[in-house]
């Protein structure tokens, strides 16, 4: 297609190149529950979600939409609604109870064994991912991510799924968002494992990098034909107004956000911009240790949700900036800014400064509130025009010349929400809690319909 013509009013599946990967992805704690079934260990986000007043709801992943069990049915979910390939991520605490070895758990490496194989029958490419989140209790209790030690846990347990999945899986995601791994459990505490600190953060946040570098090696030193890459949750930073403290204080911003991750990925080791503000909270970096991170990998993973408005706030926290909100801009329930156009120019401005091999979209979705309607049907417009406006806004970045291979919506079930409990839907298909009853959405209908093969494909 020429890059000049308009494009279409609604994406249609056909404007987009063969191959590309269109799939779902959802995370083990937030939907599989079976949390003591075939000899899973605690994770950290169980013991969080018993101290009161963490999750919203008082809620917890016990149960969650137990795909530990249902997962044929959600599987055959995925084949209806003809994804090609989905994204799901391996609890380390069933395949390492407490952490590390000797021994791996058998029953619990065999669910993600016959998870796979079940996506393959169904002619749905699988895409795990390590770690999204929920690290064993057990290591956790000798430090966590702010110890080396997990660091090392982590590569020996990427190097255990990668002996036992690698003949069947193909593009293996080491860790999903480091900074709410980093920031939302160690510095802010509002996730797991709750703990408070700037120095905390950034020495977890610099082992959770170093361990992807670890794990990368692993991997392909178990997995022959291995393919790599980590998910990053980015955002485009905006100035609150035309004032050049703002204008700074989005470079600041930004420098944590974004940079602070991307830079040490592709070789370039932290900014040091944002390394000057933290002082002495900076973490211990090793010799090697940059040179470990910055390992090649196959492809980026970014996980596109939202923009942020940044004013300066002198002596907010070492980067004096805060995140603002504009009333008249457009939100989901979660309150996060809707913002397609975001989306183009986040992927421009990481083709251009860092040129990834190839790019997927491996999460983005919306929170909205479902309606219910009597013959039980559940009516999303809002989901459904989101989705329909980013998909646009896919393939006019694929149109620029972004290098996108796939795009994962997020989330193909409704599923535990981590701090916001079961109070916020993601899915394309609504789930009740009550009898565990799966149910389309209008946006999964949608969605089965665009991806529906025509005879213009
Ligand atoms: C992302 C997380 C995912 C889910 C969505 C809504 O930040 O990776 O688990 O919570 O947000």
């Amino acid at each position: 297609m020429a890059t000049t013509q308009p494009l279409p009013a609604a994406p249609r599946r056909a404007d987009f190149p063969d191959g590309f990967r269109w799939g779902c992805a959802t995370s083990a704690y937030q939907i599989e529950g079976g949390v003591d079934a075939d000899g899973r260990g605690e994770s950290i986000w169980d013991r969080f979600c018993l101290a009161s007043g963490r999750i919203r709801d008082g809620s917890s992943g016990a149960i969650a939409c137990d795909h530990y069990h249902r997962w044929r049915e959600d599987l055959d979910l995925a084949r209806g609604l003809g994804l090609n390939a989905y994204r799901f991520s391996i609890a380390w605490p069933r395949v390492f109870p407490s952490g590390r070895g000797p021994a791996a758990n058998a029953a619990g490496l065999d669910f993600y064994s016959r998870l796979v194989d079940g996506l393959l029958e169904r002619g749905i490419e699988p895409w795990p991912t390590l770690y999204h989140w929920d690290l064993p209790q057990a290591l956790q209790d000798r430090g966590g991510w702010h110890s080396r030690e997990t660091v090392e846990a982590f590569a020996d347990y990427a190097a255990c799924v990668g002996r036992v999945l690698g003949d069947r899986v193909r593009n293996f995601t080491t860790h999903n968002e480091p900074w709410c791994s980093a920031f939302l459990g160690h510095r802010e505490g509002s996730h797991a494992p709750g703990l408070q600190g700037w120095q905390t953060a950034l020495q977890a946040c610099h082992h959770i990098l170093l361990s992807h570098g670890r794990a990368v090696e692993a991997l392909r030193a178990e997995a022959g034909g291995a393919r790599a890459g980590i998910a990053l949750s980015l955002h485009p930073c905006r100035p609150a107004t035309d004032s050049v403290a703002d204008a700074l204080a989005v470079e600041r911003h930004d420098g944590l956000r974004n940079r602070w991750f991307l830079d040490p990925l592709f070789g370039r080791g932290y900014p040091a911009d944002t390394w000057q503000r933290f002082g002495c909270n900076v973490p211990i970096v090793l010799e090697g240790d940059l040179a470990t991170i910055a390992a090649s990998t196959d492809f980026l993973g970014i996980n596109y949700y939202f923009p942020e408005r940044i004013a300066a706030a002198p002596g907010e926290d070492p980067l004096g900036v805060k995140v603002v909100e504009d009333a008249a801009v457009e939100r989901t329930a979660t309150g996060w800014e809707v913002e397609p156009d975001g989306l183009v120019e986040l992927l421009d401005r990481v083709r251009r400064d860092y040129a990834p091999a190839e790019i997927y979209l491996t999460e983005n979705g919306s929170c909205y509130e479902d309606t219910v309607e009597p013959d039980g049907s559940i009516a999303d417009g809002e989901r459904r025009r989101y989705l329909q406006r980013h998909l646009s806004a896919v393939r006019e970045s694929i149109v620029r010349g972004v290098p996108l291979k796939g795009y994962f919506a997020w989330s193909l079930l409704d599923n535990f929400e981590w701090a916001e409990g079961y109070t916020r839907r993601f899915g394309l298909t609504h789930v009740d809690f009550a009898t565990q009853q799966r149910t389309l959405k209008e946006s999964g209908h949608w969605y089965r319909e665009f991806l529906r093969p025509t005879t213009h494909d």
